[in-house]
């Protein structure tokens, strides 16, 4: 199986923890798309809740069974170049072995995205150029064609993972919904496509309803095509069970408890709290409330956040962070003495 050099399989050695529901649900989707179909299944969830752990889950039990896989992920600071995503999955080993079956025809439209088609294949026709924009729409359905038939028409099952698609570009997600309709055409239906899951993670609180995603969505709701799982913060007893598999020890009751107040169950704080503070954190009873003192991801990841707020939102959530960890609205709405408008943290 070809990795991407950017893969996200570092974190597997951690065995999973939790997440029976939503590891049955992403099984059973698997499960239904085998009986071809093309389906999508979006994780949702805040930064570190471990959306990527649970897909990584999947490809690893996939691939115990030889089922093809790709995947890919997008990047805030690609500044979302088209088309990156799929590029990196025709790059992949399965999607290689699928375009190995296709016409030319169709094969000459997708080497506009892979142009080492046309070194490696020196008798395929090359694409014709593009023309003006406006009038390239034709050139765009064209490419959208030759995609779906390379990704979907060789028959195979293949499992395809998407991470970070609050970052993905506009023209991957158009093409993800063409793929999606065009797997439910009725000349496509009589020839069954190849069993297709598509899953995607994505931090929810990222996406606003002007995103791409948000139009994808709201389209595979109508169709049926789109499981959404939500993933919350580990119980008390699995911030333990993280915590002892780190550090192969069971932990004592007041230091899982101090863990948990801290981290609140999310599981990459649990894992960078344990890792920054083999040494300190256990010692003392009170959670912390100094950002100085918690592990660097976990400050980058507060900081990116609060980047994200206007200058309005930033000075309420440090009233919010003064006023300490849990306030009623009423009480920051008095706080903040603006007695005119409800708060608005965006
Ligand atoms: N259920 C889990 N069991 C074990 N480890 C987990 C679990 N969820 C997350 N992790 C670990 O926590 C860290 C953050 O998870 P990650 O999947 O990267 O979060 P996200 O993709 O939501 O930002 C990773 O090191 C991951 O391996
Ligand atoms: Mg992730």
């Amino acid at each position: 199986m070809l990795r991407s050099q950017r893969g996200i399989r570092p974190s597997l050695p951690l065995r999973l923890v939790g997440r029976q529901r939503e590891w049955h649900t992403l099984r059973a989707a698997w499960g239904n798309v085998t009986q071809g179909h093309v389906h999508f299944c979006l994780i949702s969830g805040e930064a570190g809740i471990g959306k990527t752990r649970l897909a990584e889950e999947l490809l690893a039990w996939t691939e115990r069974q030889g089922i093809a896989t790709a995947q890919t992920r997008s990047y805030a600071a690609t500044g979302g170049l088209a088309y990156t995503p799929v590029i990196e999955w025709l790059r992949s080993e399965a999607l290689q072995a699928a375009l190995a079956t296709l016409d030319d025809i169709w094969l000459t439209e997708i080497a506009r995205l892979l142009s080492e088609l046309l070194v490696e294949r020196p008798t395929l026709p090359r694409p014709e150029p593009r023309e003006p924009s406006g009038r390239d729409r034709w050139q765009r359905q064209r490419l959208f064609e030759a995609l779906a038939r390379g990704f979907l028409l060789d028959r195979r099952p293949k499992l395809l993972v998407i991470d970070d698609l609050q970052w993905c570009d506009a023209d991957t997600l158009e093409w993800l919904r063409y793929l999606l309709h065009f797997a439910q055409r009725e000349a496509v239906r009589q020839h069954p496509p190849a069993p297709l899951l598509v899953v995607g993670t994505v931090r929810a609180e990222e996406i606003n309803h002007d995103h791409p995603l948000s139009a994808l969505l709201l389209d595979l709701r109508s169709t049926g095509q789109v499981t959404e799982l939500v993933l919350g913060a580990l119980s008390a007893a699995e911030s333990a069970e993280l915590a002892a598999q780190m550090t192969n020890t069971a932990l004592d009751e007041a230091v899982t408890r101090q863990l948990y107040t801290q981290t609140e169950g999310n599981p990459l704080f649990i894992v960078e709290t344990i890792r920054a503070g083999m040494g300190g954190w256990g010692e003392t009873t009170e959670p912390s409330h100094n950002l100085q003192s918690l592990p660097a991801k976990v400050q980058a990841i507060i900081q990116y956040r609060l980047a994200q707020l206007s200058p309005a939102g930033r000075e309420l959530a440090c009233l919010a962070a003064t006023i300490g960890r849990s306030f009623t609205f009423d009480l920051l709405h008095v706080a903040s003495g603006d007695e005119e408008s409800a708060p608005n943290v965006n």
